[in-house]
């Protein structure tokens, strides 16, 4: 078997430390790398081989689970990894690139590659036409992209054009590190390899559903990119609007990465365009301002004192379908919430009569499926009991699985997941040139709006609650209203028992 390079760009940065390294380890401790393979870290900060080499165990030694280091093992991954300082936008540096892959490959025309973009978005464009002008986009060479891909739908086309005049679109994975969530996947599981739910999935049976991804961390390092991003490209045009999908998506016939994908962009392209009153009514942002110990966004490094980036979106969709015409999604994401908590929520229709007669006349009629990613993960179904004794009171319990029945929580290697498959050539949980454009071309009118209408509403809320009060009265209109896991949350470290 050719010798495997792996090359890294934005090597130095937080995103190679905290995710792939630790994802890189894991498959190196799970025999996932086979033969002779090596990664090469590309960055403007110098290293030699071996500083590399010290500095990405001591990130291990913080970023990999306590259980799971092996110190030898971890020693002998970071023997395959190699370091080479050039700044990745200027073309002379990509000479070197190609012969230091030459030296490690012993190869002329090297082309088992993986090139992994790591780097501040803005340079998204510039590496590929490096790459190919040093002709290392050939044959078997791959190129996995983070998100978010493109600013807005027109430089997302632009991007688009450019990869493709780089790479044929099977060698271009677009990363959206959710899918590689085992509890996404899960969710297609659920509804596709059981009978029970797909009937009720619809328009017939289903109120509303909910979508939330909050976390109860604020932006950490990143001031620089977050600012000039926000929540809406951070978070919802691909990791929610993805959940969407997964949610809302008719099964495909066979399951592969073309049928799949299909799916999921039929699910874009049939979203409702927004119109003025949703960018007015059915769009809430907002940014959390200090609170306790807790900074506010514009106190945040390298944010600007007077920014209107939002750290808080919740909104109102639609979808125009016959599944699901007339049904809401609300989806939200937040940095300083509560708590971290990904997950969905299904609101059934209530019963059509109540004839128990329950304390204070208030019976739970309507039943709820909570299908949580993040943490304990699991699903929760929630349903109406007959209190046991006299009279006839009904309340709502749970019906619960735990991942922890399977025998432990999914290791949430997401990245992991997804640069195995990419290694294995399996395209399936990346997203495609069609389905990028099309989720942009839902989101862009609302960047647009904010542009031309600078004083539109930007809420502040105070780091460690729920976001703008703004977002409930958008529920309201339907009668609705958010479920806040851990509604008394003190302890903004404990994560919330389902
Ligand atoms: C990233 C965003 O894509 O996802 C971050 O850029 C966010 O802002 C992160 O914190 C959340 O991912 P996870 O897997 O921790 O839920």
């Amino acid at each position: 078997m050719d010798k495997f390079v792996m090359i890294i760009f934005g090597a130095s940065g937080d995103l190679t430390k905290r995710k792939l390294m630790p994802a890189l380890y894991s498959l190196y401790r799970d025999k996932r790398l086979k033969g002779e393979f090596s990664v090469m870290g590309v960055g403007r900060t110098v290293y030699s081989d071996t500083d590399y080499r010290a500095y990405i165990y001591t990130e291990l030694e913080q970023f990999v689970k306590p259980e799971e280091q092996d110190k030898e093992l971890m020693d002998n991954f970071t023997q395959h990894l190699y370091y080479l300082a050039i700044d990745p936008a200027i073309e002379a540096g990509y000479v070197r690139l190609r012969q230091r892959i030459e030296e490690l490959t012993g190869e002329k025309e090297p082309d088992n590659l993986l090139f992994y973009l790591a780097t501040p978005p803005s340079l998204y464009g510039v590496i590929p036409l490096h790459l190919k002008k040093a002709h290392l986009n050939r044959g078997r060479a791959r190129i996995i992209v983070e998100k978010p891909f493109g600013y807005d739908l027109q430089s997302a086309e632009e991007l688009n054009r450019i990869y493709a005049s780089v790479f044929d679109e099977h060698q271009i994975y677009r990363i959206d590190h959710f899918l590689g969530k085992e509890t996404a996947q899960n969710l297609l599981a659920f509804r596709f390899a059981n009978g029970i739910f797909e009937p009720l999935w619809n328009r017939n049976y289903i109120d509303y559903i909910e979508v939330t991804a909050v976390e109860n961390l604020g932006i950490e390092q990143r001031g620089g990119f977050y600012d000039t991003a926000g929540a809406l490209r951070d978070m919802v045009q691909n990791h929610l609007i993805q959940l969407v999908a997964l949610t809302a998506m008719e099964p495909p016939a066979v399951f592969n990465a073309d049928t799949f994908r299909n799916e999921v962009v039929k699910v874009y392209e049939s979203l409702t365009p927004l119109t003025e009153e949703d960018f007015e009514e059915h769009i809430v942002r907002g940014q959390y301002t200090a609170s306790g110990n807790k900074k506010g966004y514009r106190e945040e490094k390298n944010v600007n004192p007077d920014s209107r980036t939002e750290t808080y979106i919740a909104m109102k969709l639609g979808i125009s379908n016959w599944r699901w015409s007339g049904v809401p999604f609300y989806i939200r994401t937040g940095k300083q919430m509560p708590t971290k908590v990904t997950e969905i929520v299904v609101h059934f229709r209530e019963t059509p009569h109540q004839m128990f007669h329950c304390a204070g006349g208030n019976c739970p009629r309507a039943n709820k499926l909570i299908l949580r990613l993040q943490p304990n993960e699991g699903i929760v179904l929630k349903i109406g009991m007959k209190v046991p004794g006299a009279g006839f009171e009904v309340k709502q319990v749970t019906m619960d699985f735990s991942y922890n029945q399977l025998g432990g929580v999914p290791s949430g290697d997401a990245y992991a997941r997804l640069i195995d498959d990419c290694i294995q050539g399996d395209p399936t949980l990346f997203t495609r040139s069609d389905a990028v454009e099309a989720s942009w071309r839902f989101f862009d009118p609302i960047l647009h709006y904010w542009k031309e209408h600078p004083d539109a509403p930007l809420y502040g809320y105070p780091a460690g609650t729920w976001g703008p009060l703004e977002s409930e009265a958008m529920m309201h209109e339907h009668g609705a209203e958010w479920t806040n896991p851990c509604k008394n949350l003190t302890n903004t470290d404990q994560y919330c028992e389902l």
